[in-house]
């Protein structure tokens, strides 16, 4: 089969090669999927680029995201069948063998089915992106009548927060710092007001927004370079869920002053869900996606040959959508 992998971690131009390798063979209890569509997350190209480290194992075929349909079928698997659309998520979790290839095999539990609606293009962002999103927006119990906070919400994580909240019947204040191009993006996710959250009174903003009360939810993708502008616009009961950290290790939590007394902190790390929750997530997120409730913001899509470009591409923009690779 044709595949893209990397021996050593460094740019991807210098380090990533396309070429031939045995199929893998569907072992008890595994799918074997022949993939279309792979998509690439921060986690993928950090991984890869990360000089510090050796990869995890001496070949990586790198992503943990993508959809095709299934090809073959291990023992004692009776789920699928042969031609069923599927997409797949924690590919490359603790394995060598992830997307970027014709074919994968994966225990069932990491295969699901691709809605008749969602392309494959589309489901190779359904993985990392929009489980952790959909985990994000109900980790802290039920939405409806509540306001939820999406800064960051062009990301490929924060994109899908923005829908799923909507979709529970929350009220989503979001913003950006990309201006009005972005903000327009983020309206037509659904959200209901979008700020600029580059702006001095952003959190005054906010306030106003929700009768000084503040926002019941905040689906974080900085928590160390937000957690005191976060604990100035939570309200009474508040939640704050964590899922990324680009800024710092640490996080400062204050103790009194802020304005939720009884906050709650949620930290998510999407590949180590337990199995109810990975289930409640995946089904979840075909649920949205089937009732029509989901767009997919696509920003690029490259052929297997061009995998480097592909990271290339993926490492160097942000909040331009899903980078996916097709094959
Ligand atoms: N914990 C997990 O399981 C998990 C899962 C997925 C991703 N992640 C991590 O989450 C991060 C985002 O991933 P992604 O795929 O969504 O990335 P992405 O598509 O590049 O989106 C990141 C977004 O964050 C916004 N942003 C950048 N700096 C910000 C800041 N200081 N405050 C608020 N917003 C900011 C940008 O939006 P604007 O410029 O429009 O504001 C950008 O669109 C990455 O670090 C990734 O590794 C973690």
């Amino acid at each position: 089969m044709r595949a893209g992998w990397f021996e050593k971690t460094g740019p991807a131009q210098d380090v990533i090669v396309v070429g031939e390798m045995n199929r893998p063979e569907p072992a008890a209890g595994e799918v074997l999927v022949r993939l279309h569509a792979s998509g690439i997350n921060p986690s993928d190209y950090k991984r890869r680029a990360n000089i510090k480290m050796k990869p995890e194992f001496p070949r990586v075929v790198p992503h943990s995201d993508g959809a095709g349909v299934v090809a073959a079928l291990g023992a004692g698997v009776t789920a699928y069948k042969v031609g069923d659309r599927v997409w797949v998520h924690s590919a490359q979790w603790a394995r060598p063998m992830g997307t970027a290839a014709e074919y994968v095999s994966l225990p069932q539990a990491q295969v699901r089915r691709l809605p008749d609606n969602v392309s494959f293009e589309e489901g190779a962002c359904l993985g990392i992106p929009a489980m952790t999103a959909y985990h994000a927006v109900h980790i802290a119990g039920s939405l409806k009548g509540k306001t939820v906070y999406v800064p960051g919400a062009t990301g490929r994580v924060g994109a899908y927060a923005v829908q799923f909240a909507k979709w529970r019947g929350a009220r989503v204040i979001a913003s950006t710092g990309g201006g009005e191009a972005s903000a327009k993006i983020i309206r037509d996710l659904g959200a209901d007001l979008v700020l600029d959250r580059k702006s001095a009174d952003l959190a005054q903003q906010i306030l106003q927004a929700t009768d000084q009360r503040g926002v019941d939810h905040i689906v974080e993708v900085d928590l160390p370079g937000s957690m005191g502008f976060d604990e100035s616009i939570l309200a009474e009961r508040g939640a704050i869920v964590s899922f990324g950290a680009a800024s710092a290790p640490t996080v400062a939590v204050s103790q009194t002053g802020r304005r939720a007394r009884n906050m709650s902190l949620h930290f998510i790390f999407v590949y180590m869900l337990d199995e109810l929750t990975f289930d409640a997530t995946c089904n979840g997120v075909i649920a949205a996606a089937q009732e029509g409730a989901l767009k997919h913001r696509i920003g690029g899509v490259f052929p297997l040959e061009k995998l480097a470009d592909a990271h290339h591409h993926a490492e160097t923009t942000s909040g331009t959508g899903h980078i996916v690779v097709t094959m």
